[in-house]
């Protein structure tokens, strides 16, 4: 009887499917409403940060710093010439700026006002000055400037790509290469067929299997690494050019 579809426990359990269900739509129309804003009025109206994806301090600041201690046990040094591609507001170039020498970091970001917010609030003026960041500002994987990287690091960029685009940047990346670069990136691993939309986007995720990403990658050799931390569980994958 105290099971009965009247019972207090089952009126209670229904109302807590339907409080759910009017949640969930909400935080799914709140999400596709936010994303169809340009990149600039998301970061004017939601801030920097939370357009990375790290509104939270604890988040944003571990992201970082596990990228950076994850590049260091992977043996960069401070001598190396380092790409950061899509550093957004400088979540990863807040430890590597002061660590590489003069001239070594070189950031990709296509937003330029990330860029100008992770310099402004993220890190000091007179390391700035000192270390002199270089970066460019472009959605074609363009690094023009940059004669060549030791190592790299996409952390949460692929994950938001097309198969064309992913396709199209280690084409790119494949002339700044040299014998010994190593291109570390993040991706979700599973099946591709649920990919729903047609263009990169920074607020939508693409999922892939570790074989679909060697078949995107001409020229390139990939070592899966896979779990490193990652809040997301987003996997990791070292890339080297075949020589
Ligand atoms: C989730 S954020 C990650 C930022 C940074 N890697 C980090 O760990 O904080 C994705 C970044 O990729 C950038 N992005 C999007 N398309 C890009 C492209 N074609 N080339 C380089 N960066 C891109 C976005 O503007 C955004 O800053």
């Amino acid at each position: 009887m105290a099971d009965g579809p009247n019972s207090i426990a089952a009126k209670m359990g229904a109302w807590f499917s339907a409080m759910s269900l009017q949640l969930l739509s909400r935080f799914f129309e709140k999400r596709e409403t936010v994303a169809h804003l340009s990149p600039k009025d998301r970061i004017k109206k939601y801030g920097y940060r939370s357009f990375i994806g790290g509104q939270n301090p604890e988040r944003w600041y571990s992201i970082g710093r596990l990228q950076y201690f994850f590049l260091v046990s992977q043996g960069l040094d401070h001598s190396h010439s380092f790409l950061d591609l899509g550093c957004g507001a400088l979540r990863l170039g807040q430890y590597l700026i002061p660590y590489l020498d003069e001239n070594k970091y070189f950031g990709l970001e296509p937003e330029k006002l990330l860029v100008e917010c992770g310099l402004f609030h993220e890190i000091d003026e007179k390391i700035v000055a000192i270390k002199k960041p270089r970066f460019a500002h472009n959605y074609d994987f363009n690094v023009e400037p940059l004669h060549e990287f030791d190592y790299a690091m996409a952390n949460s960029i692929f994950t938001h790509m097309t198969q064309s685009d992913i396709t199209r940047c280690f084409q790119r990346l494949l002339d700044k290469t040299n014998q010994n670069t190593k291109f570390f990136f993040t991706f979700f691993e599973g099946d591709s067929s649920t990919n729903q939309w047609v263009e990169s986007h920074a607020n939508r995720g693409w999922h892939y299997s570790f074989e679909e990403l060697e078949s995107f990658a001409h020229g390139w050799n990939l070592k899966y690494i896979g779990d490193w931390g990652h809040p997301n569980d987003q996997k990791i994958v070292e890339a080297n050019p075949i020589n």
